[in-house]
């Protein structure tokens, strides 16, 4: 997998601490608050796994499956559920774990979802940001890295379904794309 990969942009012991960082600060603003850390499924599950562990307060975890890339490297706006949460979030105070935030398409949809759940506060993490992907008004509330508008994998992140186990953030050469 390594030499499919163009450049390192964010390295393991960078998200290590990061991920140490992004728990206290959580920790810090939900204590005494009913939280709910729902990840989207898949891509947020070794960020969400290595966070929730820094994060010192009891709180309940579920996750959901949208889709809005469909196997290519844009985003289509288009958002299906494939599985919703199992539990009722209503009156809870939610954290969704994104691995990325693009055009902010996703996470605008799946937060209009859970405010019609009876969600009482609603706020993003995410791994990553690219912010000139943006294409709607979004911002994250706790951000680990802002990169640039490149097509990044690992760490959770796939190019059609590969590369999750990579355990750094980095962007892919042009011709595994072509292949
Ligand atoms: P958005 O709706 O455009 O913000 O897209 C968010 C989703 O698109 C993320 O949850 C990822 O699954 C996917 N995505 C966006 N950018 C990348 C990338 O650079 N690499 C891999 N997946 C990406
Ligand atoms: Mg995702």
């Amino acid at each position: 997998m390594d030499q499919d990969i163009k450049k390192i942009l964010v390295t393991e012991p960078e998200i290590n601490e990061k991920c140490k960082e992004l728990g206290h600060l959580i920790t810090n603003d939900y204590k005494g608050k009913k939280l709910v850390v729902i990840g989207l499924l898949k891509g947020c599950i070794p960020f969400m796994s290595d966070l929730v562990k820094h994060i010192d307060i009891p709180l309940c975890v579920d996750y959901m499956s949208v889709s809005s890339y469909h196997g290519t490297t844009e985003s289509s706006g288009y958002v299906r559920v494939n599985k919703d949460l199992d539990t009722s979030i209503n009156g809870s105070d939610v954290l969704i774990a994104e691995d990325i935030v693009d055009t902010g398409k996703t996470l605008k949809k799946v937060m209009e979802m859970l405010s019609v759940k009876g969600a009482k506060s609603i706020k993003i993490v995410t791994l990553l940001d690219k912010p000139e992907g943006r294409l709607v008004e979004l911002i994250p509330d706790y951000v680990g890295f802002v990169i640039p508008k490149e097509f990044v994998v690992g760490y959770g992140l796939d190019f059609n379904e590969y590369y999750r186990n990579l355990p750094y953030i980095g962007v892919l050469k042009e011709e595994v794309y072509s292949k």
